[in-house]
């Protein structure tokens, strides 16, 4: 299975933060945010992996991982996505690179804390389709949030007003080669971008969709607010694993 990091995007809402660097190069506590991502799909033994960002400070990702020595790689692929396609248009510029393997996907500004190994090992069990991954949280309204029928997922809306579950839909994806096919099916949103939440959609309707709670913690990072609790948690967890010395 390969890995695919999407750290594309203007990061919006962190402006000023983000007016002088990409979003996903801001610090969690003692990192710059990709790390995280990097980091989970290492650990899980997936070691082809492709980061897929734009904007302007693009160029500042080679800058600061090179060829990935820090994380025991020997080489990391980068592409350029032009423009604000979306999510789903970023995962589009990677068909060429996954050469019709399973692909992980992980949204370089979700900082999640267990590894991610056993969720990796079942999907390549998977016989075809996609794997998504839920986490509670106590406002979905701000996510990709699943409908539940029967504890069976009948679809996802995303950023709705009147979320239908408690459930946020993480952003990280698994995804059989299928998926760069449908994202060429795919229409803009009413933002004017192709959604990850229709490419889930269309593989919840295929009948292909499974999917897993997270467990241990989660965040995304791209508000003032969730990087704030981004930084806190990654802190807790150095604290108790004792990685970090406060005098
Ligand atoms: C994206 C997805 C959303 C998902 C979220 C997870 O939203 O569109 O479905 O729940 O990532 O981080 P964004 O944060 O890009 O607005």
């Amino acid at each position: 299975m390969k890995g695919i990091i999407l750290a594309g995007g203007l990061g919006s809402r962190l402006k000023p933060l983000t007016c002088i660097t990409n979003k996903h190069l801001l610090p969690i506590y003692n990192k710059p945010m990709i790390y995280y991502p990097i980091e989970k799909l290492v650990q899980a033994g997936i070691k082809d992996i492709l980061i897929v960002s734009g904007g302007t400070f693009a160029g500042d990702f080679l800058m600061l991982l090179g060829n990935g020595k820090e994380f025991g790689l020997k080489h990391i692929n980068y592409t350029y996505q032009e423009g604000q396609g979306g999510i789903a248009e970023a995962l589009g510029l990677a068909e060429h690179f996954s050469e019709g393997e399973k692909v992980a996907v992980i949204l370089g500004d979700n900082i999640i804390e267990n590894d991610i190994t056993p969720y990796v090992n079942k999907f390549k069990k998977q016989d075809k389709g996609a794997k998504i991954f839920l986490k509670k949280v106590e406002h979905p309204g701000r996510f990709g949030v699943p409908r539940f029928k029967d504890k069976k997922i009948v679809s996802i809306d995303e950023k709705p007003n009147n979320p239908k579950s408690q459930y946020a839909v993480t952003g990280l994806y698994m995804y059989d080669p299928e998926v760069f096919n449908i994202v060429k099916t795919l229409k803009p949103s009413a933002r004017g971008e192709l959604e990850i939440t229709d490419v889930n959609n269309r593989y919840i309707k295929d009948g292909t969709m499974s999917y897993e709670i997270l467990k241990g913690f989660w965040s995304d990072a791209g508000t003032f607010e969730s990087l704030y609790k981004s930084n806190e948690l990654i802190r807790k967890k150095l604290i108790k694993e004792k990685k970090l010395k406060i005098k």
